[in-house]
């Protein structure tokens, strides 16, 4: 849910969100712009990127692989180097991966971990020195799928219940110095992430149609519901919360 004109609640804060050029990335750039923030939102390709900061004028972009070498000191510094702070970094970039066992496959674990769970790793490193400057916060995105077993999608699972044992020891190592740390775990969310793991757009289809009917609220989220809990995870009113993950996903993970 984008915020209202009126909402201002993250003025003069500088945020960086990953994956910024498409789904939930693009809408919680979007959100936190249109809440005040400047927004450094980083992807590979540059097209989508475009298309995302021509939303609203304090949104800028880098177009970058987040798993490369030397890509955190690059981003963070792209940012800092923009605006002279940072108050938020939003570890969103990420990829699924269809692997029943049968089929496992050493190249896709490997780039599923260095995309989900070394390179927030990484620019979380990167940004903690500024982060403890301006009592920041990191928002990692996990999934329904990092607290459930997830048949066929194991390796990817594991990525997310990383993301999540990540959350919740970073928050302890930094709570003393102001840095919280949270996480959102959505369930199945409407945008290309199926198309981009491979699936056909009638395979997507079909998979988000069977999630449907699992789920206890017969929905499939849009990726702006997903924004307005990345938001309120960094929101400084929620200045209590640390270590969490917030699930966001119809009640799926209740069955
Ligand atoms: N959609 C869902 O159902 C769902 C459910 C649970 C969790 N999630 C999580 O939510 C997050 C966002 O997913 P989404 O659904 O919005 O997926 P998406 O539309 O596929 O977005 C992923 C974004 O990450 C970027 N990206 C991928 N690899 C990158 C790299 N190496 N360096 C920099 N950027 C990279 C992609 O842009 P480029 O290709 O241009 O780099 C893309 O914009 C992910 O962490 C995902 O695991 C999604």
């Amino acid at each position: 849910m984008p915020a209202t004109p009126h909402d201002q609640t993250f003025s003069g804060h500088v945020a960086i969100v990953t994956g910024a050029g498409s789904g939930i990335g693009r809408a919680t750039a979007v959100a936190f712009a249109e809440a005040g923030a400047h927004v450094l939102g980083v992807g590979r390709r540059a097209e989508p990127l475009k298309e995302t900061a021509a939303a609203h004028a304090n949104i800028e972009f880098l177009a970058t692989d987040v798993c490369a070498d030397g890509a955190p000191v690059k981003v963070v510094g792209a940012a800092v180097e923009r605006w002279g702070r940072l108050d938020h970094l939003v570890n969103n970039a990420g990829a699924t991966a269809v692997m029943p066992m049968a089929e496992t496959d050493k190249q896709t674990i490997v780039d599923l971990f260095a995309l989900n769970v070394v390179a927030p790793s990484l620019l979380a490193r990167e940004a903690l020195p500024h982060l403890r400057r301006t009592s920041g916060t990191i928002v990692n995105l996990s999934s329904t799928y990092g607290h459930r077993p997830m048949a066929g999608g194991a390796h990817y699972a594991a990525t997310k219940a990383a993301v999540e044992q990540m959350t919740r020891s970073w928050a302890l190592e930094l709570a003393a110095d102001g840095v919280r740390v949270n996480a959102v775990a959505p369930g199945p969310t409407r945008t290309d992430v199926m198309l981009h793991a491979g699936l056909t757009p009638e395979a997507a289809d079909d998979m988000y149609a069977y999630e449907r009917d699992r789920i206890p609220t017969r929905r499939i989220a849009g990726a702006e519901e997903i924004a307005h809990w990345i938001l309120r995870m960094a929101d400084p009113a929620g200045r209590h919360a640390t270590g969490q993950v917030i699930t966001v996903d119809g009640g799926l993970e209740l069955i």
